[in-house]
Formats: C-alpha cells, structure tokens, sequence
C-alpha cells in the first residue's frame, strides 16, 4: 500500500493527544492504529507507535481482511461473517456471498447465485472475491474491483472532510452518542461522508452525499422487531453515491427504478396501509407496534435527536418515506439483489433457499429470514412484503 509519512505524523499527533474514549473505532490508546497496521519506525522496531514511524503497512493482505480479522471473529458480537449466517446484523451477514442455491421447478433449473447475494468485498483471506458478473456498480461506475469495507465505511472515522488519513478532524465517537473529551459526533457506522474517495485505492468516485443519519440500538447487534437502527433520513441519498441512476425521488415512478429517498413520501394511505397490515388478509395492526424489521422506513428526520432506537412503532403521518433499505440490504442477504425478503417469488413461504435446494445447508432456511419462521409467522399463503405499504393482496 501507499505510506504516506506525513499524514501518518499528523493523524499521529492527534491520536497521542486524544483521551482514552471507549470502544475500539473511538480511539485512545496505544492499541488503536496497531488495530489495523503495522507501524515500523526509524529504529527498525515494530508494533510500536511512540518512535515516529517510517512505514505503515496493513495488518491484512487486503483492506477488507483486515477489517475481518475482528468483524469476522467467531463469537464477537460484531462480527458481520459467520461460516453459518447465523449473523443476524441489520447490514447483513457476507456468509451468503459465499452460497448459490439451485432448484429445479416443472423441468426448468433456477439458481440464486452467490454474487448477487451482496455487495461483493475483496477479501483474499476469507476467500470473498469480487462480482464475477458486473465490473461496476449498476447505475454508477464504482468499479467492483474495488469494492472493499473501506469503500463505504471510512477506517480513520474523520467525519469532516473525510478526507482519510491525512484529514486534521480528530478521532470520533461514531453517531449519536455524546461527544467524549475532544471528540466530536462522527457519522453512523462510520460511513463515509461528503468528499470521501471511497477508499484509497483510485476507484475515482468521490461521493457528493453526506452519511445518512440513523441512529442504531446500542444495547444489540442482533436485528428483531424491537431492536433495530432508527433511520432518520438520507439513506438512499448515501446509496447513491455510487448507484445514482438509482436515486428517485419522483413519487411518479419515472425513470422505471422504485421511488426513494428524501421525497419518497408515504402518502396518507400507505402510512394506513403499514400501521394496520400485519399479515395477508389481516389489516388490525396498530400505529403503536406496526414497525416490520424486514420493511424499514426512514422517518424523515435530519436530527438524530428526533430517532427514538428501536421504536416499534409504524410510520407516522406527512414525513416518512420509502428508501433503499425498505428493500435491500446494505452487506449481504440470502437473496437475489440483496433482497431483504426473496423478491421473485410470489408466496413468501416458496422463498429461497429451501430444504432440498443445490447448496442449501445447516439452518439456511431459518437464518435468511433472521431466525424468523415465516410460515409460522405470516402464514403459508403471504405474498410479497411490498404488500406492507401497497396491499394488493
Ligand atoms: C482490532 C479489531 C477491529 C478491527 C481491525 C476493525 N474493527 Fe470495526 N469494530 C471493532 C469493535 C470491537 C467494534 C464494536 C464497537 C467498538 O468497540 O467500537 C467495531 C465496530 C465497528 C462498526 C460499528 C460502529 C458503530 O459504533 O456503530 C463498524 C461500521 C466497523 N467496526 C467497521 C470496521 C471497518 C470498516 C474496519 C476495517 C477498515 C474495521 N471495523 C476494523 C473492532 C475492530
Ligand atoms: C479500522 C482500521 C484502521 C485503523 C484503526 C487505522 N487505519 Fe490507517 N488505514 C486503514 C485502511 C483500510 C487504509 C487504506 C489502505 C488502502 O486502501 O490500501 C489505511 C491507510 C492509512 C495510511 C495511508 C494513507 C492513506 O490515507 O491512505 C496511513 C498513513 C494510515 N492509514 C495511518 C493510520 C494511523 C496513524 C492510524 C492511527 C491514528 C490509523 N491509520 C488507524 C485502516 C485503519
Ligand atoms: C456498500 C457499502 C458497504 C460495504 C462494502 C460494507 N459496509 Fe458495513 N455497513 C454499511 C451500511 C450502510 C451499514 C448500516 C446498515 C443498516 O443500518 O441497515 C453498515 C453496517 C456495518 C456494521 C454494523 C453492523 C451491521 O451489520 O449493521 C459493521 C460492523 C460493518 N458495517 C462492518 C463492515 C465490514 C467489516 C465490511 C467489509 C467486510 C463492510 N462493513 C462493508 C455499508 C457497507
Ligand atoms: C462505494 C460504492 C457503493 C455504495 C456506497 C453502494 N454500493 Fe451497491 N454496489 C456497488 C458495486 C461496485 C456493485 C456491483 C458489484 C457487487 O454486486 O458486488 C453494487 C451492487 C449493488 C446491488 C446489486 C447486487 C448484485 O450483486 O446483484 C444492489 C442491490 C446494491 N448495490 C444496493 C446498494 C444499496 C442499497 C446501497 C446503500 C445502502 C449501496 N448499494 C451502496 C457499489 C456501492
Ligand atoms: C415502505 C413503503 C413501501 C414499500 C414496502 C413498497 N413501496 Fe412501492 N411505493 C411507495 C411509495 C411512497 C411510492 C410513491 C407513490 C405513492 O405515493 O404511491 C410507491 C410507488 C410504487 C409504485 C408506483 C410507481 C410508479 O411507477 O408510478 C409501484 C409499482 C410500486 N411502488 C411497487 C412496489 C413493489 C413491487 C414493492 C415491493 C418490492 C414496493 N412497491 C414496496 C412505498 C412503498
Ligand atoms: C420497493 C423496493 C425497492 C426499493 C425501495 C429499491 N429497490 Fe433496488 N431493487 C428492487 C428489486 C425488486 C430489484 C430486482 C428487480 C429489478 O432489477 O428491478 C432491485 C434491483 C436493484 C439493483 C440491481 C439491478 C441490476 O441491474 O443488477 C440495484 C443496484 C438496486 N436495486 C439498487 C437500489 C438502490 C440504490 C435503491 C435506493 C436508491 C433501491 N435499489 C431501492 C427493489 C427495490
């Protein structure tokens, strides 16, 4: 990789002059940069980040991987890699990359390939390749190439300019929570914000969306009904940084894509619809307790002040909107275009993987509904989640 010696002795300074914060992306203390490097100094000694350094290298082969060595740990609570998709993350679990599912239906052969089951990272050292199928992104051109945790997700949290390493903003608290000593309040997830290179490997996109705001539920990892992040507004804004054919605000549906986004509004109508569907055929939901983890909403606000984490409660009316994430998954499902539910089967209940599919092993089945039972739950004869929202059924 590229070392750059004077941003390394900036963002150096800043760090040794940080208080010890809490929690590993927040900084403070010697363990941070050696997290994810190597630091060699001028005395040729490694691991050691009080001499000035020399040369900085990754820990991993590859970015991604070296983000996998704590985010693919076994047991580790943010881990977003399992060998079973046991990971039930509300960006997902990059174990469906790794799995096509076969099937065959009156004579004729499906399959639901592995690489269109997420957002294909490089990361030589769990074996996760790039898209074999797209060399961009669809309605961008992010190359897939380059595809790697770093290009969303900024390592150096410098929320400002987010101008990586180099960038004089100081560590950060992650969202939402108190700014601690000199820290200012960074973007959710670490996401890159307005400017960021998305990554530093010259994938030659430089995003023009700021990090969406959202606030995630502290208290779990693990996405239900009742513990979820709260997304408050800029989702699909975000997305489009690199699909930006995509971004469709229009509520006319021009351009053929799904509306999304910010004017993406939940008419009176759809905000009934979501509040009292609760299964086919069965419209005696409430406002109170309507929220479907498997259909999110943005509630249309820009503060994170305003985000109650894991409100269980539907929209309401005026300013929720529809966004990418209603449908889609941000990492990884068990579906085509990661999907949040299977998108191309009529019955939620003919979903794939099945038992008995080509590929399908362990608990497939109930891990890609995220431990959810669907017949059980929504009955045999549920249609599409759209029906959340649209009731056509
Ligand atoms: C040395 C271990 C380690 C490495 C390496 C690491 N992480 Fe993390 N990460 C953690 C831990 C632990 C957490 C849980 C929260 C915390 O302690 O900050 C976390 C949390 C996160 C979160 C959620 C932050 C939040 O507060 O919501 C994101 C996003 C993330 N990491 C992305 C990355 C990316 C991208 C990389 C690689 C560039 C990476 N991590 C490398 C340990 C690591
Ligand atoms: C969560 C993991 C992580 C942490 C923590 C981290 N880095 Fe990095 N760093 C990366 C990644 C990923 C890259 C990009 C490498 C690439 O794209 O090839 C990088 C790149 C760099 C570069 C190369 C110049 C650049 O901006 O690309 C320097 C210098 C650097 N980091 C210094 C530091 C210093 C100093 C610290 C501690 C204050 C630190 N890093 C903490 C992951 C991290
Ligand atoms: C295409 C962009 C993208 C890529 C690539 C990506 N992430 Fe994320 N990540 C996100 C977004 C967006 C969220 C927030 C998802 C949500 O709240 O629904 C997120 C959430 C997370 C979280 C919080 C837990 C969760 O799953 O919601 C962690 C940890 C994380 N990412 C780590 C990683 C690591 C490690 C990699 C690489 C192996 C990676 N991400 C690759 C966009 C990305
Ligand atoms: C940093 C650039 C980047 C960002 C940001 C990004 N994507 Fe992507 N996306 C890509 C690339 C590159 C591909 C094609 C390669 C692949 O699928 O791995 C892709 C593919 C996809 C696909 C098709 C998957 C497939 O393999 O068929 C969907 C759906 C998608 N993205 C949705 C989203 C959503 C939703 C967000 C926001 C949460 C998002 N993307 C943010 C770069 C990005
Ligand atoms: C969270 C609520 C929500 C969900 C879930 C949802 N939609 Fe929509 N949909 C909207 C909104 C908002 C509009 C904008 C127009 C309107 O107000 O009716 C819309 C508009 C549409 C339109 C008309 C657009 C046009 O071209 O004029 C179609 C068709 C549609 N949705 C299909 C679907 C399908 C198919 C799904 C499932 C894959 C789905 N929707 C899921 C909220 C939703
Ligand atoms: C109402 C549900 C819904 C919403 C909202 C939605 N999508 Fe999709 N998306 C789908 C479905 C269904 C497909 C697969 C069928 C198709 O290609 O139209 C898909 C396909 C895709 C693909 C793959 C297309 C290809 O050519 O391979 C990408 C990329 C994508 N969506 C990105 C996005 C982004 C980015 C947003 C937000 C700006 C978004 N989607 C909003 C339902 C949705």
């Amino acid at each position: 990789m590229r070392a750059s010696l004077v941003a390394a002795h900036a963002l150096l300074i800043i760090f040794l002059l940080s208080p010890i914060a809490h929690g590993f992306h927040e900084g403070g203390g010697e363990e941070y940069c050696l997290g994810c490097h190597n630091i060699y100094t001028s005395e040729g000694s490694q691991e050691s980040s009080s001499a000035l350094p020399t040369m900085i290298t990754l820990k991993g082969s590859d970015p991604s991987s070296t983000c996998l060595r704590c985010h693919a740990a076994k047991g580790a609570n943010q881990s977003v890699l399992s060998n079973d998709g046991s990971k039930f993350t509300p960006g997902g679990d990059f174990y469906w990359l790794q799995k096509t599912f076969t099937w065959t239906e009156g004579g004729v052969h499906y399959q639901s390939e592995a690489d269109s089951h997420g957002h294909n990272v490089v990361a030589l050292e769990y074996g996760l390749h790039a898209d074999q199928r797209q060399s961009t992104a669809p309605g961008g051109r992010y190359p897939a190439s380059s595809l790697a945790c770093n290009s969303c997700h900024n390592p150096h949290a410098t929320s400002v300019a987010n101008g990586g390493a180099g960038s004089t903003t100081s560590l950060l608290t992650t969202y939402g929570a108190d700014p601690v000593g000199d820290t200012t309040n960074g973007n959710y997830r670490l996401l890159g914000g307005e400017g960021y290179k998305g990554s530093h490997q010259g994938s030659g996109v430089t995003f023009t969306h700021g990090a969406p705001i959202a606030v995630a539920d502290s208290s779990s990892w693990i996405e239900t009904d009742s513990s979820h992040p709260t997304y408050g507004s800029g989702m699909s804004e975000w997305c489009a940084n690199c699909h930006p054919a995509f971004l469709n605000s229009s509520t006319s549906g021009a351009g053929g894509k799904h509306p999304a986004g910010k004017g993406a509004k939940l008419n009176a109508d759809l905000v009934k619809n979501y509040n009292s569907y609760t299964r086919s055929g069965d419209f005696k939901g409430t406002l109170s307790t309507a929220y479907l983890a498997l259909v999110p909403f943005e509630v249309g606000a820009s503060d994170v002040v305003f985000l109650t984490p894991s409100s269980t409660s539907g929209p309401g009316l005026g300013n929720a909107n529809v966004m990418c994430l209603t449908c889609h998954r941000a990492h990884a499902s068990a579906f085509n275009n990661i999907g949040r539910w299977d998108l191309e089967t009529s019955f939620i209940s003919d979903s794939h993987p099945q038992f008995g599919d080509g590929g399908a092993s362990g608990n497939d089945l109930i891990n890609s509904y995220y431990g959810r039972d669907m017949a059980a739950e929504f009955g045999e004869t549920q249609r599409q989640l759209c029906n959340k929202c649209h009731v056509k059924d």
